[in-house]
């Protein structure tokens, strides 16, 4: 098992960073040693979660953080992108929990040791309960807080991180937390989507400041989320809802950091949605980056509607993954190229891509041909981009295992390796072993 790629491709240098992704409260577990999340709430919250599952053992990573890190070894990956959980490194007074701090610490250092690059996410949605319930991403105050951890934690951390990235995908922070209320903690007001999403801009920016004072070396910038959005048809109205479709869910989140402006369509914004702006905002949210971080699943199509900007379209005959995204690596290809025609970008590396499985372990192994596939396509799609002239520099595997899938609990599936959650053994999949060929092959 291997994955393909052209002859001479950057994607081959030794140069090009590989790794594998995960986020905090998706497998740490842990609970008893960090404050309660907005995420223990929203699971505690009858009917949100499809399996009515939580967060408190996940894949206890807590307690087999070390075992965790020889498999991401083992696998020969450059790079582990991990997450904070806020609520385990912060107490509520402001100051730092040092025991929260020391386990990630003794993380880092273990990595260090395995000559693995630490990319350290400070936010991947797990805000601390006590702070939302002071008006969470609604409260302005929350981006100076979230200033103030950054300042703290980059001290603490000293010169360990290989590389910071802020936010992770404020779109599903803002639009799926406090607009359309999938995700904690499941507000469903446009005017609360919109404001949260400034004050996670906003947030993103203050923690810039200190980044670059505490952690000039590390490489520092943000990961945002994109799916891509097409039209139905060529008619100009589908477009027309196409390109709205694209500033509202895509655009709002990139334009602010490298134009320093909302999309024009902005200004269709009713005025009880749109969020309060205080002068010198903009300026604050278009800090320079080190580089971006782009995560990529799935397209959307869109059609125009009477009455409403867009509506998405269900392609029915499309091959989709078992979370029922379409399968469409064109759009990975097009996302990256129209970026990079768009923005002024600074070097780019892919921080999530991955498919979801209906996994079943037999003797031992995992025959994942659906993500086998899924990531062949969509390293050739990379590759693409950078023969258009997008500079990207490294690519991480969304996950490292199967872990707690936010609305989905653990029904889903997105390791390239296995969990058995009853007994917590991993166990590598055939993509993850093809990833691992890939990586040693180079
Ligand atoms: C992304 C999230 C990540 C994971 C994947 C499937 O939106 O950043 O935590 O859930 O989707």
């Amino acid at each position: 098992m291997n994955y393909e790629l052209p002859k001479g491709s950057r994607l081959l240098n030794k140069e090009f960073t590989y790794g594998v992704a995960t986020s905090s409260f998706q497998i740490e577990g842990g609970i008893e040693d960090r404050l309660p999340c907005i995420w223990d709430t929203f699971c505690a919250t009858p009917g949100k979660v499809k399996d009515g599952s939580n967060g408190d053992l996940a894949c206890d990573h807590y307690h087999l953080w070390r075992d965790d890190i020889a498999l991401i070894s083992s696998l020969g990956v450059d790079a582990y992108r991990l997450s904070i959980a806020w609520a385990r490194v912060m107490n509520k007074d402001g100051s730092l929990n040092q025991r929260g701090v020391d386990f990630y610490i003794n993380i880092l250092d273990e990595l260090k040791a395995k000559n693995i690059k630490s990319f350290v996410t400070l936010y991947h949605w797990d805000l601390p309960q006590h702070i939302e319930d002071q008006g969470g991403w609604l409260n302005r105050n929350t981006a100076y807080l979230f200033q103030d951890y950054a300042d703290k934690l980059s001290k603490a951390f000293g010169d360990r991180v290989y590389s910071y990235a802020t936010l992770n995908e404020p779109f599903c922070s803002s639009y799926l937390g406090y607009e359309a209320g999938i995700h904690a903690p499941g507000l469903t007001k446009k005017a609360f989507g919109r404001q949260s999403a400034h004050h996670l801009l906003l947030a993103h920016g203050l923690a810039m400041q200190v980044l670059r004072k505490n952690s000039p070396n590390s490489m520092n910038g943000i990961v945002l989320n994109f799916t891509p959005a097409y039209p139905l048809t060529d008619s100009p109205a589908d477009q027309r809802a196409a390109q709205l479709a694209d500033d509202y869910f895509n655009q709002w989140y990139i334009k602010p950091v490298f134009d320093g402006a909302y999309p024009d369509s902005f200004a269709l914004l009713a005025d009880e949605d749109k969020p309060v702006i205080e002068p010198g905002d903009f300026d604050i949210i278009k800090a320079p980056l080190d580089f971006l971080g782009v995560n990529f699943y799935t397209r959307t199509v869109y059609r125009a509607t009477e009455g409403r900007d867009f509506i998405e379209v269900d392609m029915a005959d499309a091959p989709k993954t078992d979370i029922g995204w379409e399968i469409y690596p064109q759009a990975f290809t097009d996302l990256l190229v129209s970026l990079h025609q768009k923005y002024k970008l600074p070097p780019v590396y892919i921080t999530e891509n991955g498919a979801a499985a209906a996994d079943q372990l037999h003797n031992g192994a995992v025959d994942d041909q659906l993500r086998l596939s899924y990531y062949q396509s969509h390293l050739n799609a990379v590759h693409q981009a950078v023969e258009q002239g997008v500079d990207i520099q490294g690519y991480f595997a969304w996950s490292l295992m199967d872990n707690f899938e936010w609305a989905e609990g653990y029904l889903k599936r997105f390791g390239i390796v296995y969990v058995d959650y009853n007994s917590q053994q991993r166990t590598v999949k055939n993509s993850g072993l093809a990833y691992k060929n890939l990586i040693s092959n180079r």
